[in-house]
């Protein structure tokens, strides 16, 4: 499929008073793995549940895998809630093939599917186990295999990375990387920008239930220009002309944007001025500082927050 698998035009949603979602606009690319971030209640679960149908917003509108009806694409979508619940007395293999059943594959089908992901995840030995007796993070691996089953073209996670320990978050990048290169369509909320850092094309940065940016993680970095230290031997001359206004000594070390000129330029004046270059690096920023420039440093820090995740 061409095109996008999603697009939204100004969604809003209130909840009585509260207006949750505030003309929200989307458009993830067919085959793309797109993330959603922002901080708890910027409105990542509500625009989720808009865009499946789940509940309707109450202006703008949203095409899903070309329906502008949402619920008429189901069987083609796969969603992981952000409230996991399986029943507890059910066994992983029939969770699995019950939720395939729930979005059309027949029962048979389902089982034997179930069996051979469950197997992929090393989960052979509890196929059989009654739910309740699995940990957490099983039973969430359980919910994934089964939004998947029924080999959905879009999948929609909400926070899937949340109750994962770090072994069980690379498995699932893992698995998010592998459907992809299958041709799926993937959109997963997130507070963890490492997360979305490295596995997105595009991003939605979402704060106040408002879009802050929308569009290729690369394009968010550019944003920002690439940052200068550097450490040099004298601490006067003709190379101080060199600096930008914005340099700032922290630790012996300057710190500034690179100017708009560029290396080149910047070099000549610091070797030309004598400044004695000692130490000198020029690095891209990363999403995450993107993120504070664009949501702000406050929503960086509700970002940062909860979950552990895996040292990246
Ligand atoms: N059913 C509801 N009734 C009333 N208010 C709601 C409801 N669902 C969400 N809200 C409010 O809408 C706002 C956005 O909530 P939402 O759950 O979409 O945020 P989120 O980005 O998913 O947050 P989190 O990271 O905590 O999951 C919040 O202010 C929340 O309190
Ligand atoms: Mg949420």
């Amino acid at each position: 499929m061409s095109g996008l698998a999603i697009e939204a035009v100004g969604l809003v949603k209130d909840f009585g008073a509260t207006r949750a979602v505030e003309g929200i606009d989307l458009a993830v690319p067919a085959g793309a793995i797109y993330g959603v971030l922002g901080p708890n209640g910027a409105g990542k679960t509500t625009t989720l549940r808009m865009l499946l149908g789940i509940i309707d917003p109450d202006a703008g509108h949203r095409t899903l895998l070309g329906e502008a009806q949402p619920l008429r694409a189901a069987p083609r979508v796969g969603y992981l809630p952000e409230e996991r619940g399986l029943y507890p007395a059910m066994n992983p293999r029939e969770a699995i093939a019950f939720m395939g059943a729930l979005r059309g594959l027949p029962l048979a089908e389902g089982r034997a599917r179930a069996d051979a992901l469950l197997a992929a995840h090393d989960l052979a030995h509890a196929a059989k186990r009654p739910i309740r007796t699995l940990s957490k993070g099983m039973a969430q691996t359980v919910q994934l295999l089964g939004t998947l089953v029924h080999h959905p073209r879009l999948i929609v996670l909400d926070e899937p990375f949340s109750g994962l320990d770090a072994l069980n978050q690379q498995r699932l990048e893992g698995l998010i990387r592998a459907q992809a290169a299958d041709g799926v369509t993937i959109l997963f909320s997130t507070h963890v920008i490492a997360h979305a850092e490295r596995l997105c094309e595009r991003i939605a940065i979402i704060a106040g239930g408002r879009v802050r940016f929308e569009g290729a993680v690369e394009a968010a970095r550019n944003r920002l220009r690439p940052q200068v230290r550097l450490g040099t031997r004298r601490q006067t001359g003709a190379w101080r002309a060199a600096l930008p206004g914005d340099a700032r000594l922290d630790g012996g070390v300057w710190r500034f944007e690179l100017p708009e000129g560029g290396v080149e330029p910047l070099l000549k004046g610091l070797i030309d001025g004598g400044a004695g270059i000692d130490t000198l690096s020029i690095e891209r920023p990363g999403l995450h500082d993107a993120f504070v420039a664009i949501a702000g440093e406050a929503a960086a820090r509700e970002m940062a927050k909860p979950d552990a995740e895996p040292a990246a």
